[in-house]
């Protein structure tokens, strides 16, 4: 094991902008490129070194900016290509790099590329997307007659009828998401050359969406169906045939050469630890890191809005899983929250008034002293919590409105399913106007809601709370959704001025990673599998080693690691109570983490 991190992202942290909620400065409720300069003093002062910026494309916004009509300009409603530049030279003057959402397993139906491809089967820009005749004796239109009997990540058919030309095109997310053909050469280059543009701008790499779904089995196969609905392709287009070519060719196009220190993280939903590893190893030249879904996925049922319980053993075997096996190839991203994810306090954690900034420290003491690099999801450094919604108008997110429509279209029939009938005929909108008919479609209509105010999207993209004022600072106008009410105790002003805040540990975590190697090369060794409240790692770097403890309960838990006092009797170098009052035990209060140093390391 190295002493000193290989590369400088190993000692770095991510901090997420989700620009339409993060600051407003122009007063129309979304937040915008200006805003985000009026904080950089915020993030610099936190101590992130890499601000990863959700997209700011011209886009419709149907999937909130993941839809993208223009990749080399900025939406007017976050500010101008000045204001960007503004935003990238700020950022670089106060030691920090950004990198730049990159979408292009898809691009919305009102990109050029995609005018252009549907306006008809002769067109040149036709194989730039998935195009398909119906199924075999059947007639465009008629029910059943998609290609394939793929469902789409947002309800409904993954495949939408052109009915000019009789064919239909494939939409893996909503249907003004157009799935590139990344099979065409063409639609490579063009991707490529657009990298190229931002990376010669300045910008220092990407964060890619999706991108493990970009090599698509050309033969399309139908997929499983599960109990119902539609049949899940996902076998055919996740990690497919080409797409260590593709992403080998990507670096090679664009990154091979540049001296600029630069970052790419791979979106890579069902990717496996064995795949992870594949394309983080650094001799094979496709991406430093992916970001995997098995954490955040372990509390879900058939699909996420159908959650079970949290279970502490899962998660430390899965964590434990991926830290095992990137330990000597590749390289793990460490992350609880994101724009896609509820708030982890109120997931993992316990968002009472109680137990809330204890055990949002806890959580970010034991993802931040894992091996890899951590991400910090805006809000999470002040300990946000999922929203308040009192009903169905009150969410944005299209993924939850189609699957609310699609929920209760499904109702009088059986349970919902994954990806059960909605038409997808909806857009946003449209699915937010649909309501329950009474009576049974009430009852069906607040279990629903109950499953969205527990797994929505929506719950990690409220304004993020920078006082206890109006719109918690967000804005002087009327926010795009509600600001939690919370946002009179929860919010950046008060935990500035708080030593104990949420927001001075996050500070004191990352300067962790940054001034002790081992926090970002040392090899990690799971305690305690078997401890259904404490979570127990060690972490070892040539004479030095580190233990992390947390304690993932309401409930006293004595930490039973080998050599316990002379653990005890440690530095302790991090604790998220004020004092520890028994230095000869290991016994955690209520949500407790403790992260002790020795520098000769026990056997
Ligand atoms: C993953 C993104 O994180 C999510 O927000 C988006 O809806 C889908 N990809 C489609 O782009």
């Amino acid at each position: 094991m190295a002493s000193n991190p290989a590369v400088w992202w190993q000692s770095a942290v991510v901090y997420q902008i989700y620009p339409r909620s993060f600051r407003d400065a122009s007063g129309d409720g979304i937040g915008d490129l200006a805003g985000i300069i009026s904080r950089l003093d915020y993030l610099q002062r936190l101590g992130v070194d890499v601000l990863w910026l959700s997209p700011t494309f011209p886009s419709p916004q149907d999937d909130a900016g993941y839809d993208i009509s223009d990749y080399t300009d900025i939406d007017p409603v976050f500010g101008t290509l000045a204001d960007f530049d503004r935003l990238l030279a700020e950022a670089h003057r106060r030691g920090m790099k950004l990198v730049l959402d990159l979408v292009v397993n898809h691009t919305s139906d009102e990109h050029p590329w995609f005018q252009q491809s549907r306006r008809g089967k002769d067109d040149p820009k036709r194989e730039w997307y998935w195009w398909r005749g119906p199924r075999a004796g059947m007639a465009a239109g008629a029910p059943g007659a998609e290609p394939t009997n793929w469902g789409s990540a947002f309800s409904g058919s993954a495949w939408e009828l052109d009915e000019a030309s009789g064919e239909y095109y494939l939409h893996l997310f909503s249907r003004k998401q157009p799935d590139l053909n990344w099979e065409n050469p063409q639609v490579r280059e063009a991707v490529y050359a657009m990298m190229r543009w931002w990376l010669d701008r300045g910008v220092d790499g990407f964060r890619m969406d999706v991108i493990n779904m970009i090599s698509k089995d050309p033969r399309l196969p139908d997929g499983p169906v599960h109990g119902g609905g539609y049949g899940d392709g996902s076998a055919h287009y996740i990690c497919g045939p080409r797409i260590h070519e593709f992403l080998q060719e990507m670096h090679q196009r664009v990154f091979a050469g540049r001296d600029a220190q630069l970052l790419t993280v791979g979106e890579m939903p069902g990717v496996t630890v064995e795949q992870a590893r594949l394309f983080t190893d650094p001799d094979r030249h496709e991406v430093d890191m992916v970001f995997q879904f098995e954490h955040v996925q372990l509390d879900q049922g058939i699909d996420k809005f159908h959650p079970t319980g949290f279970s502490l053993l899962d998660l430390k075997a899965s964590l434990g899983r991926w830290q095992a096996g990137l330990a000597e190839v590749g390289w793990n991203s460490l992350y609880w929250n994101n724009h896609d994810q509820p708030r982890v306090v109120s997931r993992f954690g316990d968002d009472s008034d109680q137990y809330r900034a204890l055990s949002a420290t806890m959580l970010g003491t034991v993802l931040h002293l894992h091996r890899g690099t951590p991400y910090v999801y805006q809000g999470e450094e002040l300990g946000m919590t999922n929203a308040v919604f009192a009903g169905i108008s009150d969410f944005r997110d299209i993924e939850s409105l189609n699957y609310y429509a699609a929920a209760l279209a499904a109702t009088g029939s059986d349970q919902p399913m994954p990806g059960d009938p909605l038409a997808d005929r909806t857009t946003a909108a449209e699915a937010a106007s649909a309501g329950a008919g009474g009576g049974a479609g009430d009852a069906a209509a607040a279990e629903v809601l109950a499953a969205l105010r527990r797994m929505s999207r929506d719950n990690a993209r409220t304004p993020m709370q920078w006082t206890a004022g109006r719109n918690a600072g967000f804005s002087s106008g009327e926010p795009w959704i509600g600001v939690n009410p919370n946002h009179r105790t929860i919010n950046a002003e008060a935990e500035l001025a708080d030593p104990d805040s949420v927001f001075h540990h996050y500070r004191k975590l990352i300067a962790l990673r940054h001034d002790h190697p081992i926090v970002a090369v040392g090899d990690f060794g799971m305690l305690l599998p078997q401890d259904e409240q404490v979570y127990a790692f060690t972490r070892r770097l040539d004479s030095e080693c580190w233990l992390v403890l947390g304690n993932f309960s309401g409930a006293e838990a004595t930490a039973t690691v080998p050599d316990a006092p002379g653990w005890a009797a440690a530095q302790l170098l991090l604790g998220n109570y004020p004092a520890v009052p028994d230095a000869t035990s290991l016994v955690l209060r209520p949500w407790e983490c403790r992260i002790y140093r020795r520098t000769t390391a026990p056997d």
